[in-house]
């Protein structure tokens, strides 16, 4: 192996630390972080995420609320309990875990959700205010991903930075942070011809497509830092990346692994933005 190993379980250990700090001081103050959590239906992979989101709240001394809605719940149901979390002072951050059953419009929806307690950061005024340059709330898994590449050291003014996918939740404000440090940003979709060519000039590589190993060595540039978003599950039941880790390993300077690497991130972010939205709120 010749690249280094970017733990995102040792960073996220560290920031936890931190953030669980400035959480015992504002309660202290009378003002414990609040966020609510919503579930609609019983998609088992959503489960396990948002559990996961609960528990990391409790851990920080965070006050979490977890609101289970049935897979059946209207669309007028759950913009009321939208509604209950944006006028309760308890609450600073709302997340409503995607995708939503089919018959609920996850954009109106995230739209009914406070802008100044949207911690998920999706709401098409944070949106519009990382793309202006002046964020208030930077979509987790891309926050945490440029916390990442603060670790390696990497210099991103002027670097070849290519993003693979492009969604509103990763790629896209991926892309627009990549860019506010100075990068050159490649955004691929799953259109774009010749994704090799792309990938090799890349400095910087994240990878957010959710497709198992899709990202060989021998399409790395040597030394780049690749950043592997995907979590995915093998028949095997095994977890595995975006990248194919075992070959990767041995081209690019810098990588992060699957579990343990962006994941853990995330959740640490999700906690980050619900601090500052507290502290926004008492400013
Ligand atoms: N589904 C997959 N990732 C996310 C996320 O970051 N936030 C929410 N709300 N739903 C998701």
């Amino acid at each position: 192996m010749t690249a280094q190993l970017i733990s995102g379980t040792q960073l996220a250990a560290s920031l936890r630390e931190s953030i669980s700090q400035e959480a015992a001081r504002l309660t202290a103050l009378g003002h414990q972080p609040g966020l609510a959590v919503v579930l609609v239906g019983e998609d088992p992979a959503s489960q396990v995420y948002v559990r996961n989101k609960v528990e990391a709240c409790k851990k920080a001394g965070f006050n979490s609320s977890m609101h289970q809605l049935a897979a059946d719940t209207t669309q007028a149901e759950l913009l009321e309990l939208v509604h209950r979390l944006n006028e309760d002072p308890a609450v600073h951050g709302i997340l409503v875990q995607l995708p939503l059953p089919a018959h609920l419009d996850s954009h109106l929806v995230i739209e009914s959700i406070a802008s100044e307690k949207d911690v998920d950061g999706f709401h098409v005024s944070n949106a519009g205010m990382l793309m202006t340059g002046k964020p208030q709330f930077i979509p987790c898994t891309p926050y945490g991903v440029m916390k990442m590449l603060e670790l390696t050291g990497v210099n991103l003014r002027g670097a070849e930075a290519v993003v693979i996918g492009a969604s509103n939740i990763v790629g896209k404000p991926q892309a627009m942070l990549l860019l506010q440090q100075g990068a050159t940003v490649t955004l691929c979709n799953s259109k774009t011809r010749d994704l090799k060519a792309h990938c090799k000039r890349a400095d910087v590589l994240v990878v957010a497509v959710g497709r198992p190993n899709m990202i060989t060595g021998d399409m790395i540039k040597p030394g780049a830092v690749v950043i592997d978003v995907g979590i995915n599950r093998l028949d095997n039941g095994k977890l595995c990346g975006d990248v194919d880790f075992e070959s990767a390993k041995e081209v690019a300077g810098w990588i992060t692994p699957v579990p343990g690497g962006v994941g853990p991130m995330t959740i640490t972010m999700l906690l980050q933005n619900t601090l500052e939205a507290v502290q926004r709120s008492i400013e």
